[in-house]
């Protein structure tokens, strides 16, 4: 095989994972990655482009022989980037993992997400879908479903587009703060309302070449601010795998109810998709339903769930954009995985950025994902909410995150915090 030229998209942790996951494939020739951070910047070539500049990114394709591209979040691929290098003459036969636009509705569009669900028998919450239009028809919905209620934004709201409330009043408020007032814009033109599901949640991910797909190690995340899981919701404060709780009956189910209907229904509904599902699952009694679909890898899951992936990536992706992920054996690291979020004072509210990241380091059992950071002057500078993944392998949980909490220790910045509870639960 030829040794390729890769492109990674995009400029968080989820990214620097990537690229030294691909710096360590023998089928590599050089990694550039666009925007990326001070982390990236010690594996690969940055290019100082963004996501959504798809003409500059053209340019930086063609300029750098580029052979392969992965789109790390899910705003270009929402945006059509896959589309856009599709319908181009000059980018049509350059691979990009990650869907074309029609697939990346399943997380751009939740109704689009609920329907498909609907459509192939999946297991999920049930749901309504309003509009201004039949606002009253909403307050009837949430009147003959019991609290708490589950409202939802339809398009994409920065994953701040869920609300979830106790009393019917407050509700309804809100149904029409979405729907009349355009609480998150456009997003919430349309508003998904849903049962509320209780259990535990994880996260898993699946590659699909469109017709074969290859399930990836499952993995636990931890949204809120708060030790305990309190405080607001965030992007991620840390992710731990494997899932205790997921034992081989739990995965199994999710296998034959999730993972192979959402493929085949992709098949059945003529939507093209190569790239990544993220089912965000939730366990109730016994079973698993769908919270949600992304179409993109999860961040901070990915700082812990490419470390126990033994297979070279470059060819994996290369096997994925060629339909061919049906002759690779997919090898996993039986270790523990964990990481812990380091972020700055303030965040998922208001923060500075710019603050001098001092300490750090690694060590044999730990990497230090960089997620908001940059380099001016040769110094690492703060850059973001979410700065640092400290990801640690171990015998078990308990051994990678006392490695991780170690070296946090030793790295600071003015205002950093991390939660020192992740994988309390399990
Ligand atoms: P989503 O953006 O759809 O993943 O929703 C964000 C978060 O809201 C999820 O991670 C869950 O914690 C919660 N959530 C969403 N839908 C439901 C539901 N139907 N029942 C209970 N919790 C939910
Ligand atoms: N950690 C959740 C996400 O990537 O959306």
């Amino acid at each position: 095989m030829k040794k390729m030229n890769i492109l990674v998209l995009g400029s968080g942790g989820r990214e620097h994972t990537f690229c030294w996951k691909l710096a360590q494939s023998k089928t590599i020739d050089q990694i550039f990655v666009a925007p990326g951070n001070a982390g990236t910047a010690g594996l690969a070539t940055n290019l100082d482009i963004g996501v959504k500049d798809f003409d500059a990114l053209k340019n930086a394709v063609i300029q750098n022989n580029i052979d392969l591209v992965i789109v790390g979040p899910e705003d270009p691929l929402v945006n059509g980037i896959h589309d856009f290098f599709l319908e181009d003459a000059q980018l049509k036969n350059i691979p990009v993992i990650g869907p074309q636009k029609l697939g990346a509705t399943l997380e751009g569009s939740k109704e689009f997400a609920k329907a498909f669900m609907s459509r192939h028998n999946i297991p999920t919450a049930q749901y309504g879908t309003f509009t201004p239009e039949n606002i009253e028809e909403g307050y009837a919905f949430l009147e003959q479903m019991s609290p708490p209620y589950v409202l939802k934004a339809d398009g994409l709201a920065a994953g701040k587009g869920v609300l979830i409330i106790n009393d019917l009043d407050s509700a309804k408020k809100e149904l029409s703060n979405m729907l009349l007032d355009q609480k998150f814009g456009k997003a919430s033109s349309k508003v998904v309302i849903e049962e509320f599901l209780s259990g535990i949640e994880l996260s898993c991910f699946v590659l699909t070449d469109g017709t074969n797909y290859v399930t990836f190690p499952m993995a636990k995340d931890y949204k809120r601010i708060g030790e305990g899981d309190t405080g607001l919701n965030t992007g991620g404060m840390g992710a731990v795998s494997p899932v205790p709780f997921a034992d081989d009956k739990f995965c199994k189910a999710i296998q034959e109810t999730i993972v192979k209907p959402t493929i085949d229904g992709l098949k059945k509904d003529n939507i093209p998709y190569v790239g990544f599902v993220f089912i965000g699952l939730i366990r109730v009694g016994d079973a698993p339903y769908v919270i949600e679909y992304n179409v993109r890898m999860g961040d901070p899951e990915t700082q812990v769930v490419l470390p126990r992936i033994k297979n070279d990536l470059a060819e994996l992706l290369y096997a994925t954009a060629k339909g061919k992920l049906d002759e690779i054996e997919l090898l996993i690291e039986d270790q523990s995985a964990t990481t812990v979020v380091a972020v700055s004072g303030g965040y998922p509210e208001s923060y500075e950025k710019g603050k001098t990241i001092k300490g750090l380091t690694s060590s044999p059992n730990s990497t230090v994902f960089h997620a908001g950071t940059t380099l001016k002057e040769g110094e690492i500078l703060t850059n973001g909410g979410r700065v640092l993944a400290v990801t640690s392998l171990g015998e078990k949980h308990k051994n990678a995150l006392l490695q991780s909490y170690k070296l946090l220790e030793e790295i600071s910045f003015e205002g950093m915090y991390y939660r020192k509870d992740i994988g309390f639960d399990l």
